[in-house]
């Protein structure tokens, strides 16, 4: 019999917030996709991108099921932009429930040999030059949405009589909490689309050229979760009229963009009301409603390993270097978005936190993968994870400094 009274014991820690089946601690050494990390960085190395293709599934799962709640016919097209690697595109092809959204030749190709039939992908691309239109021409039955009125006249000119998408503007945006930096349409103007003033010329540029306009495409913006919903119902509003333009539309793709939480005071999309919204706004109208996120299917199925190297205070500033940078993970830097460093090993109950800025090592001042993380002391050779780094790490990776190689791997449980 346990004789030992409840006061005196050791109350058991708390798991942490982003902890989940698969992904957390377990005596005291952190696992992902139930494989225990330290011994996967010392077979393979680091810097590690590690993918966890139950979570990749599971999120798509769930995306369509609120789809289907609705009663929408609905399609999602995965996109490739957000990670290409050939094994988590050729995990996808098997599940058979999605297409890919591409946005250059090279995406094509690469859809087509991960084993995605052409009429399963769809093109969304921006500055496209003649050889880019010659090649994507190529593949018969490609989706293709254009974004701006040259590429309308030129596709006319080569293909004429093929459907046709556009990419619209609808001149709102939306993203991530507060962040400008991630919004696609709006108030700061964008590259992107065919802007409202644009609209009638491009529906007679494409029966000039008997193009069939079969679908509408609306990207607004990335990373937006349930706070942000307010702006989405905006946003849909403000592409009714472009809908109700035109006949016999096949489609109406809504992009990307749906969020996933970052950080510990952020809360899953509430996929319900997005569906809700969904329907409200576009279904029951006789045309297919498509999505193509990327981050939503990606971004929580993968984490970066590298390993500290250099542990020293400048300043006021406790700065623990590692041995990836920027680089490898461009988006706290260039769209300040938080990359939650955690540490491989756990740290004793007893250890005291302390803000540590993690430093990359590549030459810019810009190279910091994050500002004051709450951490343990850390010391040379020790491993970090940095969490929700499955979706533009690898894809967006360059090799800046001459530091650009990584490895990845897909993992099963
Ligand atoms: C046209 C288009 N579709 C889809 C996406 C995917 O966005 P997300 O990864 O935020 O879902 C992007 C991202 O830039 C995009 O430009």
């Amino acid at each position: 019999m346990n004789t030992t009274p409840l006061s005196s014991r050791s109350p058991r820690p708390a798991a942490p917030w982003w902890s989940r089946p698969g992904l957390g601690y377990k005596h005291g050494k952190l696992h992902f996709a139930g494989h225990a990390l330290a011994p996967l960085a010392r077979r393979n190395g680091t810097p590690l991108y590690l993918y966890d293709a139950a979570r990749v599934t599971d999120n798509l799962l769930r995306l369509r099921a609120a789809l289907a709640a609705r009663d929408l016919p609905f399609r999602v097209f995965y996109a490739m932009k957000s990670n290409r690697y050939p094994p988590l595109l050729r995990a996808l092809r098997r599940l058979g429930t999605c297409g890919v959204d591409t946005c250059s030749p090279a995406e094509v190709a690469r859809a087509r040999a991960c084993g995605f039939a052409a009429d399963n992908i769809s093109f969304t691309g921006t500055a496209l030059s003649d050889a880019d239109l010659a090649a994507l021409l190529r593949h018969d039955g490609l989706v293709l949405n254009l974004d701006s009125l040259h590429d309308i006249a030129r596709v006319g000119a080569l293909a004429p009589g093929r459907q046709i998408g556009l990419r619209i503007n609808p001149g709102l945006g939306i993203g991530y909490r507060r962040n400008r930096l991630l919004r696609y349409a709006g108030g700061r103007g964008t590259k992107f689309g065919i802007h409202r003033e644009q609209f009638p010329a491009a529906l007679r540029l494409a029966r000039r050229h008997g193009l069939v306009v079969e679908g509408l495409h609306f990207h607004t913006g990335c990373g937006y979760l349930t706070p942000q919903l307010p702006v989405l119902a905006e946003i849909f509003s403000a592409c009714q009229p472009f809908v109700a333009q035109v006949a016999r539309m096949r489609y109406v793709n809504l992009g990307g963009g749906l969020g996933i939480p970052l950080i510990a005071s952020d809360r899953p999309l509430d996929l319900s009301a997005w569906s809700a919204l969904v329907a409200q706004q576009f279904g029951g109208r006789g045309f297919e409603i498509w999505c193509e996120p990327g981050d939503y299917l990606v971004k929580d199925a993968g984490v970066l390993l590298l390993e500290v190297n250099t542990v020293e205070r400048k300043g006021r500033t406790l700065y623990a270097g590692v041995n990836g940078g920027f680089q490898l993970h461009i988006e706290p830097a260039f769209y300040e978005l938080p990359l939650v460093p955690v540490p491989v090993r756990a740290a004793a109950p007893s250890a005291r936190v302390r803000p540590t800025t993690i430093a990359g090592h590549i030459n810019e001042a810009l190279d910091l993968l994050h500002r004051d993380a709450l951490l343990p002391p850390l010391a040379n050779g020790d491993l970090l994870a940095f969490l929700n780094a499955g979706g533009y790490g690898a894809s967006m990776a360059s090799n800046h400094c001459m530091r650009g190689a990584f490895r990845e791997l897909l993992l099963s449980p």
